[in-house]
């Protein structure tokens, strides 16, 4: 058995013993009053984090099964999606469109920026859109769409469906789905909602619903219409990850407890403090514009010379510190943090103590303690 580490990728994140705890409770009958009860619950936590009176689902798949999900109940073969590429989620989904036989109209966009209103506004003239497929965290890059309110707002004057990727944000920074026109949200267990791995929660909306019914050559085990059908009994229509629901029963608790409001400030504390402190340490952040940094997803350039990889494994092996390197082409140029779930002043701190002392193990120039100085600071003034 490895000791515990501290958990900051971008996903899975540290799940409170609360929430493991809740895994060991006795297996049911998925088709009995107890499920039921469960089914309502998870139900109504889920409601309230997505903000919503939309139908929501789970599934029993990762975020990935969730993103195919929204694309083959919502996508026949020759529709055409417009879909902002930014990084690696946003490419795989596109690829995902592709998969399914849609029409990607992808519009690039340089890794490190994100897509406007502009680009999608333009992208819906003149043709027949069946959705906007937008990932709005993108965590290949930290990034984050600001303008996803008003990409709502251009979904819905089009008539085209908004589909978002929220896997790496949902729970963890805005995003009411019914004020901003969100047809179809998919999300993740294992993120900022500081849940174990395992699981990916969909929402659905009556104008998606107008479109799924009429989807031909659904997916057999992700048919949103098949599920829609068992929710009327409070039941899934095949057997539930029965320990993963009572885990997200509780780890929805703990963000109701806490105050969905108070949950998303205590991220953008937390993101704060991590980008003044990695500025007073003499690194920068990989997204140019500050409006568009990520407030769960901390991506760091690693300075000329630094070794990534061996970073990493300093701060693991040497200071416990679990934190990712880059994706794709970004593999060996960048350090990504996850700040997520269950995040506070103290995990920024002990990550921030463990990436200045990895970096000045490997010689990299720095006045060790200026990154705790400027967290702390941080903290102080939002006290
Ligand atoms: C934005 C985004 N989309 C999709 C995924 C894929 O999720 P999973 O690895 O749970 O299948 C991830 C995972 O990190 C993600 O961050």
């Amino acid at each position: 058995m490895s000791e515990r580490k501290l958990i900051m990728l971008p996903g899975p994140t540290n799940v409170p013993d609360r929430v493991m705890k809740a895994m060991t409770k006795p297996i049911i009958s998925h088709r009995s009053v107890e499920f039921r009860r469960l089914f309502e619950e998870v139900e109504e936590g889920l409601r309230y984090v997505f903000q919503t009176k939309n139908d929501v689902y789970v599934l029993t798949a990762s975020g990935t099964g969730g993103v195919e999900c929204a694309i083959n109940n919502v996508v026949s073969p020759g529709d055409n999606v417009v879909i902002p590429t930014f990084g690696v989620f946003s490419e795989r989904a596109k690829d995902q469109v592709l998969r399914r036989g849609g029409m990607p109209i992808e519009l690039t966009i340089e890794w490190g920026e994100a897509p406007t209103v502009e680009r999608i506004r333009e992208a819906l003239e003149g043709r027949e859109i069946k959705a906007i497929l937008i990932v709005y965290n993108e965590t290949s890059t930290g990034v984050i769409v600001r303008d996803l309110p008003k990409i709502g707002e251009a979904a819905k004057d089009s008539g085209a469906l908004l589909i978002v990727d929220a896997i790496s944000v949902l729970g963890g920074d805005k995003l009411p789905i019914d004020e901003w026109n969100v047809d179809v949200c998919v999300t993740g267990s294992q993120k900022c909602l500081a849940c174990p791995p395992g699981l990916s929660m969909i929402s659905v909306s009556e104008r998606a619903w107008e479109v799924i019914e009429k989807t031909p050559a659904r997916s057999y085990y992700f048919d949103l219409i098949e599920a829609k059908k068992h929710k009327v009994e409070k039941e899934t229509p095949f057997t539930p990850a029965l320990p993963l629901y009572y885990a997200l029963n509780e780890a929805l608790k703990i963000v109701k407890e806490e105050g969905l409001k108070k949950r998303i400030e205590r991220h953008a504390i937390c993101a704060k403090a991590f980008y003044e402190a990695i500025e007073a340490i003499g690194l920068k952040p990989f997204p140019k514009a500050e409006s568009v940094r990520s407030n769960t997803v901390i991506a760091i350039n690693a300075p000329q010379g630094v070794n990534v990889s061996e970073v990493l494994k300093l701060m693991d092996e040497k200071y416990g510190v679990v934190i990712a390197g880059g994706m794709g082409k970004l593999k060996r140029s960048m350090f990504r943090i996850g700040c997520m779930g269950m995040i506070s002043q103290e995990e920024v701190m002990i990550t921030i103590n463990a990436l200045e002392r990895a970096l000045n193990d490997v010689g990299f120039r720095l006045k060790l303690g200026e990154g705790i100085k400027a967290a702390r600071s941080t903290f102080s003034r939002h006290a």
